[in-house]
């Protein structure tokens, strides 16, 4: 796709955006949070609190530039850089070799919308609140830093960033500044992904073949490469990001399963669609997940570590040890529902120790 075909569809999207956005306040909209008082300041000591409805406010609730230049305001002003432009800094492409930490040309923003800020897609509002916390994956508390390090080894097909890099500490910062006012444990409206729920069938990767070539392939082509914003080597990154093949999402990456990359895209995508207008319907997505992730993108090593509690392993990580004795392509492509069932009546065997291998 040429760049002058391109942005219609972006002025496009981007105008849809905007009559989509509700108008802050209104009664269907989220709560935003007051910039200054902090929602504890309401509860009298001694009272117990009525548990407040914490929202995401506008994208402009998280205007950095008000930070002070400062040494907090800069480190902050560095996280957001490095989350919309992280090709840029950490990227594959960039000059010095000990700065390569990523593997792939994503930014952080491919996912984590709005440098953050976007209500259900995966915002980092209100995340510096809910760390540390236990994991799953790792079977194990992790802290923000940790989470920071899977997405860059998984989503950004790299390697950790070292804990005490000025890049880790500003992404943390940048992540503590969109967390102002949020108290500590509490769960903010629109944070992750909305709930997703599968139909009971084995997804259809020839419709979502046909979704794809209606919706997705003017932006993201028809190898879903994306487009990149200048020339391959020079570390700016894309316009469009890829969705498979080299430069993508590697497979141990969370926008590998099937339920997550669902419920990603029926709240997200075409671009400009938020959660409370989908452009799809349940079976769109679902159909033009799989089609998406039938793919081949970069191998994670040693996935079979994950998960290593095998009892709360999601149904949808699609790589072995299945502990089920459901089938590898049942985990990848579905029907979930009766995986689910299954894992909730193993789940105490599981938990015992009594593996099933
Ligand atoms: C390909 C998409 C993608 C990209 C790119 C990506 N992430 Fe993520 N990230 C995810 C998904 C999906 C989750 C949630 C996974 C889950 O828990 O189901 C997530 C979760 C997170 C969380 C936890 C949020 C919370 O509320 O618990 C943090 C922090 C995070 N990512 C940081 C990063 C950083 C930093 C980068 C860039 C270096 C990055 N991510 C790039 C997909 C992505
Ligand atoms: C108007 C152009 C456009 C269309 C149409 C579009 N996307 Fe995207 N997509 C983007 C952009 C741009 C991003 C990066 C996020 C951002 O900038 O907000 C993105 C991000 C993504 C991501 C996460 C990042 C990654 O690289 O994996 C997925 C998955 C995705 N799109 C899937 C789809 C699917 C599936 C469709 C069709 C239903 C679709 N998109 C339609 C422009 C588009």
């Amino acid at each position: 796709m040429t760049p002058s075909r391109l942005l219609p569809i972006l002025l496009l999207s981007a105008s849809a955006l905007h009559a989509q956005t509700p108008p802050s306040g209104s009664a269907s909209g989220p709560t935003p949070m007051p910039a200054s008082a902090p929602p504890s300041a309401a509860t009298p000591v001694g009272q117990a609190a009525t548990p407040a409805k914490l929202g995401i406010g506008p994208t402009e609730a998280y205007d950095i530039s008000r930070l002070p230049d400062d040494a907090y305001g800069r480190l902050a002003r560095y996280g957001k850089e490095l989350t919309d432009r992280t090709f840029a800094h950490i990227g594959p492409e960039v000059r010095n070799p000990k700065m390569r930490f990523a593997g792939n040309n994503l930014a952080c923003a491919s996912c984590h919308e709005a440098s953050g800020t976007k209500k259900f897609a995966i915002p980092w509002v209100g995340a510096h609140a809910t760390f540390p916390q236990y994991r799953g994956r790792e079977d194990t508390v992790s802290t923000l830093e940790d989470r920071v390090n899977g997405c860059m080894e998984r989503s950004m097909a790299g390697k950790p960033l070292p804990l005490d890099s000025l890049e880790m500490k500003a992404f943390v910062t940048y992540m503590h500044f969109l967390s102002r006012d949020i108290p500590v444990g509490s769960k903010v409206e629109g944070q992750g992904l909305p709930p997703f729920t599968p139909p009971n069938r084995r997804a259809d990767t020839t419709a979502g073949s046909q979704v794809y070539q209606a919706k997705c392939v003017a932006c993201h082509g028809p190898n879903g490469a994306g487009v990149r914003a200048g020339a391959p080597g020079s570390a700016t990154g894309y316009a469009i990001p890829p969705l498979w093949g080299k430069d993508a999402f590697n497979h141990g990456a969370g926008m590998n399963r099937m339920l997550t990359a669902a419920a990603f895209i029926k709240a997200n995508m075409p671009l400009g669609t938020t959660y409370a207008q989908p452009q799809l319907t349940d079976e769109e997505a679902y159909d033009v997940a799989a089609f998406v992730l039938s793919h081949e993108r970069p191998l994670k090593a040693h996935t079979e570590r994950d998960f290593p509690a095998r009892w709360n392993k999601p149904v949808d990580a699609a790589f072995p040890p299945y502990v089920d004795g459901a089938s590898a392509d049942q985990h990848r492509f579905g029907p979930y529902p009766p995986l689910q069932e299954r894992m909730k009546q193993l789940k105490d065997t599981l938990m015992k120790g009594t593996a099933v291998k």
